[in-house]
């Protein structure tokens, strides 16, 4: 019997290959200046394109939201000519490929920003270490910066950059865009009550909370199709200093989220279970809650394995698995789990280190 999760899937208008997607992964290759990808960024993309859907690591949508090295961005011409290269490569493999965009909000430092303070809901820092170059180009870890609490037009101008951010993907080629509202960015910084400390219309209770991300999204899918938008979360997680909350107004936010994005009609929800990096678990009856708000394809992340993913499609329990850490040491995924193959041990060293090893040596099955 083939693999549950070998079994096609129709996203928005798509008809995916298969269940197994690309989790988005930064690996901090692109070129500098001017933060773009490369041919070693469009081989890597190339290399793992029989995943049903690649969603490629977190990218930048204007210089604003800048927060780490080497990661690439889609605000200008030069970075949608160079992007064209990835998703043509893809789709010469018969792939499917969604952008996600992200602003770093307070997860940044005034070096990446001309000096000014990263964007925030609120001036609360982050107890965390972003990378910068020194002098001698040496990339060292200083805190955080402190952030500023945007003004109402930063709230307009961050907008209208993740909207030119997703015309911008579509122009390069994309299949589509995932709105990154997880792991302590910006766009998660304005849903957590202790770090969106606001009293204006995006602050305070849950809908004001969630107004930057729906109104983001909402435009995006208006624009460019619904069926071409999806989002990320990842409830209760603890990355980059997100500072808990009550596990009831965890959950009242985010199912108000799911059935408000369900409205939207938007092509998929992605959640990521953090406990896979040893954060804080999800409650085991928190994602079948969030299906039954959200009834569009359901995707989910965080330690699974072939056999706890196939598991999970079996039961309904989600639509498709996006496998993150595999796909790093093995390109051809799908057809290791056709083939009942082993995985191949991934390098954690080099991760981030730039560079083709570690990145785009981690070869295919022989034929
Ligand atoms: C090297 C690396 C980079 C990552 N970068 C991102 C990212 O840019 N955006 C994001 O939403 N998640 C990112 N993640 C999280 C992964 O998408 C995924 O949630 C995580 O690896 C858990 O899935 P896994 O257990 O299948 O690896 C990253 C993870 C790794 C290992």
């Amino acid at each position: 019997m083939e693999n549950k999760l070998l079994q096609p899937l129709k996203l928005g208008n798509y008809t995916l290959k298969n269940r197994v997607f690309m989790a988005p992964m930064t690996r901090n290759r692109a070129t500098r200046p001017g933060d773009l990808p490369n041919e070693t960024i469009a081989t890597y993309y190339q290399q793992r394109a029989s995943a049903g859907l690649i969603i490629t690591e977190a990218t930048h949508v204007s210089p604003s939201g800048v927060g780490y090295i080497g990661v690439p961005g889609i605000w200008n011409t030069d970075q949608v000519e160079a992007w064209k290269k990835v998703t043509a490569g893809v789709h010469a493999q018969g792939g499917r490929i969604f952008m996600q965009i992200f602003h770093a909000g307070r997860m940044s430092h005034p070096y990446f920003l001309q000096g000014a303070a990263p964007f925030a809901p609120s001036a609360v820092a982050a107890n965390w270490t972003v990378g910068i170059l020194d002098y001698h180009e040496n990339l060292i870890q200083v805190p955080a910066g402190t952030p500023k609490a945007m003004l109402s037009e930063d709230i307009e101008q961050v907008k209208a950059d993740f909207l030119r951010a997703a015309d911008h993907a579509f122009l390069a080629g994309f299949d589509g865009v995932e709105v990154h509202g997880a792991n302590g960015y910006l766009l998660e910084q304005f849903l957590n009550p202790h770090l969106n400390l606001r009293e204006d219309a995006y602050g305070g209770s849950i809908q004001n909370r969630s107004r930057l991300l729906l109104e983001i999204t909402q435009a995006i899918a208006e624009k460019h199709g619904k069926g071409k938008v999806g989002v990320r979360f990842s409830p209760f997680g603890k990355l980059h200093d997100q500072v808990a909350y009550s596990e009831a107004l965890v959950r009242d936010t985010y199912y108000y989220l799911a059935q408000a994005l369900q409205e939207l009609d938007i092509a998929y929800l992605h959640l990521f279970n953090q406990g896979a990096f040893g954060t804080a678990e999800v409650p085991v009856d928190f994602f079948p809650a969030m299906r039954a708000k959200f009834r569009n394809t359901l995707i989910i992340n965080g330690g699974y394995s072939i056999s706890t993913g196939e598991a999970a499609i079996e039961a309904q329990a989600a639509d498709a698995i996006a496998f993150g850490r595999y796909f790093i040491s093995n390109p051809d995924l799908p057809a290791r789990i056709a083939q009942g193959k082993d995985l191949a041990e991934l390098d954690t060293a080099t991760f981030y280190t730039g560079g083709a090893r570690g990145y785009i040596d981690y070869p295919a099955l022989s034929r």
